[in-house]
């Protein structure tokens, strides 16, 4: 049987409500060109991200009654903790509201002025939560990740001769510390190899800086690693996410993603002083260490949670759901940044809208072009989510044009997916009458959630 289905039945159903063009040409407008604008009545399908949006299963929403709602000692945060203990092997876990507030606690006190993190690619909360403590956040991204149309199998890879010559021109302990995301999300969801893990593990070692890991999608990186990398493939998924972790000083988590939550999230490290420090922070900013800004039923669907994501049918199914749509975009050449991540297709926005230059934000442009044609929202991962000012105001564009599609967990179907496909080669055909966009209204952190765009006359 070739035929991989979606390893589950569906017991509990949301409807969709469907809108036609012409409702969607005023609710984009009433949204300002700006799909986070939009409310989530009026989207089809809604692949903004795949943060909290997963369908939680039947065990998990057992869970939730079983939640335990003491304010200290509840007995849902030691399940909790021990299931992340059972992954991480950390001594120290700490939960809190979402990955964001385990990066403001952490990088408070580990940041500040003078100091450089260095990744394979921050994602924007964490890089926002870098540079808003004073350090300055610096991507060391391997060559081939940064090539949109070669299909290497690691593409998440940090550099690692970048990041030994970054050590010695700069000096050690101007690093506060190494943070590898995996997947790499803004790199296009792709994974990181145990290798390189290994050796930015050993050349941090080597300079005694700490290595951390921001682990959102540990388990999608496991199972690529269990399909890629030679040796692992008889290892299950849970031991290889044994193995990442045992490399690692601490991570951030957002429970988001791979642990099928709605809210969560949790910072877990070995260091003592460390852990002293950030739950001193965490009482201030976001509740008792038993808690940290969660109910005790969000503990309880995280722990579950933790226990399915490793699962590798489920796995299975997922990584290969969107290597499908992959494939149907294949057909008809349209261009996509290669291969298919984990969690997301990412669209070239620059091959796809040639004519609209940066300054004009071709992916803002390509993802209202989605949202018009089919109902299907996506986020802009490019020039208003990276772009920069130089000193004159002229935009410094992002080095990528991406449009993300990111997948919900256990939350679309096929059908779905080959609804999806047609929109995208419907906004193929009309690519030419797309227009680009300006910025009307912007913020300084994180400009994209909030930005006004105006569309430009076609010249
Ligand atoms: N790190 C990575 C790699 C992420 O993808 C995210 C969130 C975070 C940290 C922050 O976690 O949202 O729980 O505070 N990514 C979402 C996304 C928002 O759409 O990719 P959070």
């Amino acid at each position: 049987m070739k035929t991989i289905f979606e390893p589950f039945r569906i017991k509990s159903v949301e409807p969709i409500y469907v809108t036609t063009p012409s409702e969607r040409t005023h609710l984009l407008e009433e949204a300002h060109f700006n799909p986070f604008l939009l409310k989530a009545r009026d989207v089809i399908i809604d692949l903004l991200t795949d943060s909290g949006t997963g369908a939680m299963s039947s065990h998990q929403w057992a869970g939730i009654m079983m939640g335990d709602e003491s304010y200290a000692g509840s007995e849902s945060f030691y399940r909790f903790q021990s299931a992340v203990h059972n992954i991480t092997g950390m001594p120290h876990i700490i939960p809190v509201h979402q990955g964001r507030a385990a990066e403001k606690i952490l990088f408070t006190i580990t940041g500040g002025a003078g100091k450089y993190v260095l990744s394979n690619t921050l994602f924007d909360t964490t890089r926002a939560n870098i540079e808003y403590s004073g350090a300055e956040g610096i991507d060391l991204l391997c060559a081939e990740g940064k090539q949109m149309n070669v299909e290497a199998p690691f593409k998440g890879n940090m550099d690692t001769e970048a990041l030994k010559s970054f050590i010695s021109k700069k000096g050690a302990a101007t690093v506060g510390m190494v943070i590898i995301t995996i997947t790499n999300n803004s790199g296009g969801g792709q994974p990181v190899s145990m290798a390189n893990l290994k050796e930015v593990k050993s050349i941090c070692n080597a300079h005694q800086i700490p290595f951390y890991i921001d682990a959102c999608r540990f388990a999608e990186n496991s199972y690529f690693i269990k399909q890629r990398e030679p040796g692992y493939e008889n290892k299950t998924v849970l031991q290889i996410a044994q193995e990442t972790f045992s490399l690692a000083d601490g991570c951030t988590m957002s429970a988001k993603k791979d642990a099928f939550a709605n809210i969560g999230g949790f910072l877990a490290m070995r260091d003592d002083k460390l852990a002293e420090e950030s739950r001193n922070l965490l009482i201030i900013t976001e509740g008792f260490p038993t808690y940290g800004g969660l109910a005790g039923r969000d503990l309880e669907a995280i722990a579950i949670g933790l226990e399915e994501i490793v699962k590798e049918d489920y796995l299975q199914y997922r990584i290969r759901s969107i290597a499908y749509l992959g494939e149907k975009l294949d057909k008809e050449n349209i261009p996509y940044l290669k291969p298919t991540g984990g969690h997301a297709l990412y669209l070239d926005a620059k091959s796809f809208l040639p004519h609209i230059s940066s300054e004009q934000y071709p992916g803002q442009a390509l993802s209202c072009a989605l949202y018009l044609t089919g109902g299907i929202r996506s986020v802009e991962i490019g020039s208003v989510m990276f772009g920069k000012y130089d000193q004159k105001g002229n935009l410094i564009p992002h080095c990528n044009e991406l449009v993300r599609l990111a997948f919900p967990r256990r939350m679309y179907t096929q059908s779905h997916m080959d609804y999806l496909a047609e929109v995208i080669l419907e906004v193929f055909k009309n690519r030419e009458n797309i227009p680009g966009l300006e910025i009307t209204y912007e913020t300084q952190f994180l400009r994209h959630f909030t930005a006004k765009f105006r569309p430009l006359d076609k010249g």
